[in-house]
Formats: C-alpha cells, structure tokens, sequence
C-alpha cells in the first residue's frame, strides 16, 4: 500500500491527480492484501476506485479521498477448447496483435489499437470497428468480496448493454481474468494485419491524450456528427479542446486541468441541445470523490 501516490499517468487526460491510499495487484498472491484493503477502506467509509489503464476515466479531483486499486495482472494462455484466458491487466491492443503475431489469430484484430486493458474493456462492454467485448466474451473469474473467494461469472450473467455491464463502476468483484471465444467470431477485419488496423484508426481518430469516445452514441446517431454539426471541432477552454478530427473526442495539451475538462464537457451537452434537442450522455467515467 503506498500513500499520497501521484496517480496522473493513470488517467487518459493526465491531468495532474493523487490517491490517498493507492495499491497495485499484479499477481493472485495479492488477493489476501487486496482484500483487507478493501475491508479496511470499507470500514473507514472511504471511496474505492478499481483502476486497469485508466484509458476511460476522467479524474475530476486533485487527491482521491479514498483507496485506488490498480489492476496489473498480466499474462494469458489457451485453453483445451483454444478459447484465450487473458488476465485482466493485460492491455487488449497489445494481446490482440501479439494473438496475430504468435498464434496467427485474427478474431480480436479490431481491437488492434483499443487502449486499455482487457478488465476495463469487460467492465465497459468497449468494442470498435465491429466487435464489441460481450459478443467474445465466455466468462469471467473475478474475487468476490461478498463471498471472499474466487467466483466464474458467466458472460450472459454480467448484464452486458452498450458500451455498459452490471460490473462497471462496482466494487463488490474484482476482475481478475475473461475467457474469450477464438472462433464464429465476424467482422470485416479478419484478413487485416495490426499494422492495417492502426493506419485504418488513425485515419478515424486521433492519437494524443485522449479517453476515445468522450459521449456515448444517442440511439441511431452519432456523437460526432453532432458534434462537428454544432460547430465545435477545434473549440477549446484552457488546455482541452474538441479534435479537429473527430467531434466525439477531446484531446488535453501537457498543461490540462480537470475542471476545464468538466466545462467543455458541459459546454458541448448544451450546445448540441440547443441545436438538435438532443442529450448526450458520457461514455467516459468520471470520478469523483
Ligand atoms: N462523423 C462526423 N464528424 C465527426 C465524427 C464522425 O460527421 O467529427 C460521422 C462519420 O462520418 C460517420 C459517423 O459520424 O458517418 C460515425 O462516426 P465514426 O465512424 O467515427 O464512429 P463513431 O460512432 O463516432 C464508434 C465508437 C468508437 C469506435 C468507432 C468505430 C462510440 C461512442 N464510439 O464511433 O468507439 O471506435 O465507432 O467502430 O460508440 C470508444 O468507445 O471510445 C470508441 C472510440
């Protein structure tokens, strides 16, 4: 357990941001620690937070008041069906190409390219380019707090909806691996190798300190387009601005604050309300304390 950590590399933005009580899991071992951590900022009444890449949050807070648990258990293998079980600090853009380039598999080639890990992905339901985590998905092992032990969860049982499941956000169960399907999988991305993947994202979406998709997509439409309909690609307050590429996604300079982020966020829903009659909901996470 480490105290008053500098957590700012730990969100997509790197807005400048502390823990109060930081831990990081990086093998099954930790489990015994993990969860009297948990018990011990349960009891205290403090905040937890469960944390894989942080490629979706935003920090919207100076110190976190509580306890941040960083998921860094990494490593995967087949298993006798040749289904992947990946461990959930794995970063799904590095397994997905090392899958290619080891063992030939071109299922999970649109997630060449996702940031984040295969946790955050599960917990977030993520998917691009035609493949979205639930639709791969076999199962999960998580520790269960409730029960103390490690518990299978099915995928059908984790409530999966877009870009949304029972889990995320949660603290009752951390994510400690996800069994994937390595075959009836479709999409149009099976004969493309990572290098493909990457250009054809990069013409789509810009790199840079950025949480990807900032809103989620209202039924039938796109954030994005109504976004650039509004006007607001290139709009900036302090060091955040919309992508001159991509309306959905907002892009930090070195020098960004939280609060900024907040703002421009704000700002965005009520124009595009004010044009389109239209709400747009975050698809990025933001904590608070
Ligand atoms: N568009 C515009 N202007 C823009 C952006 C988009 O007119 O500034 C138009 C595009 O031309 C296109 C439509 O809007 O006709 C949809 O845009 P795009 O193909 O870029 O897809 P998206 O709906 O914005 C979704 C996911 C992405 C995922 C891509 C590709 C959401 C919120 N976003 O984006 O997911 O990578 O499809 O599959 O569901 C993420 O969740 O972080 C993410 C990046």
């Amino acid at each position: 357990m480490e105290m008053d950590k500098d957590v700012s590399s730990y969100n997509a933005f790197k807005t400048p941001a502390r823990s109060r009580y930081f831990l990081s899991v990086g093998s099954l071992d930790d489990i015994p620690v993990l969860n009297e951590a948990v018990k011990g900022a349960r009891s205290s009444n403090l905040p937890i937070l469960f944390l894989g890449g942080g490629t979706n949050c935003l920090f919207a807070f100076d110190t976190f008041d509580g306890l941040m648990i960083r998921n860094n258990l990494k490593g995967y293998y087949f298993d006798d069906a040749r289904r992947v079980v990946a461990s959930s600090g794995e970063l799904i853009s590095a397994l997905s190409t090392e899958l290619y380039r080891l063992h030939g598999l071109s299922t999970f080639m649109p997630w060449v390219g996702l940031p984040g890990t295969v946790g955050g992905a599960v917990a977030g339901n993520a998917g691009c380019f035609g493949l979205e985590i639930s639709q791969a998905l076999v199962e999960v092992e998580a520790f269960s707090f409730k029960e103390e032990k490690i518990v299978t969860i099915g995928a059908s049982e984790l409530g999966f909806e877009y870009r949304n499941s029972n889990i995320k956000g949660k603290d009752g169960l951390f994510l400690l691996s996800a069994r994937f399907r390595t075959e009836g999988i479709d999409h149009p991305y099976l004969l493309v190798t990572p290098e493909e993947m990457l250009v054809l994202r990069k013409s789509k979406q810009p790199p840079g300190r950025t949480c990807g998709s900032f809103f989620k997509n209202p039924p039938g439409d796109s954030a994005g387009r109504l976004i650039d309909q509004a006007g607001l690609k290139g709009f900036r307050i302090g060091g955040i601005r919309v992508s001159e590429m991509h309306g959905n996604f907002f892009l930090a300079d070195a020098d960004a604050d939280w609060r900024d982020i907040i703002a421009l966020s704000e700002h965005v829903k009520r124009t595009v309300k004010e044009k389109f009659d239209i709400d747009l909901h975050e698809e990025v996470r933001i904590i608070t304390n």
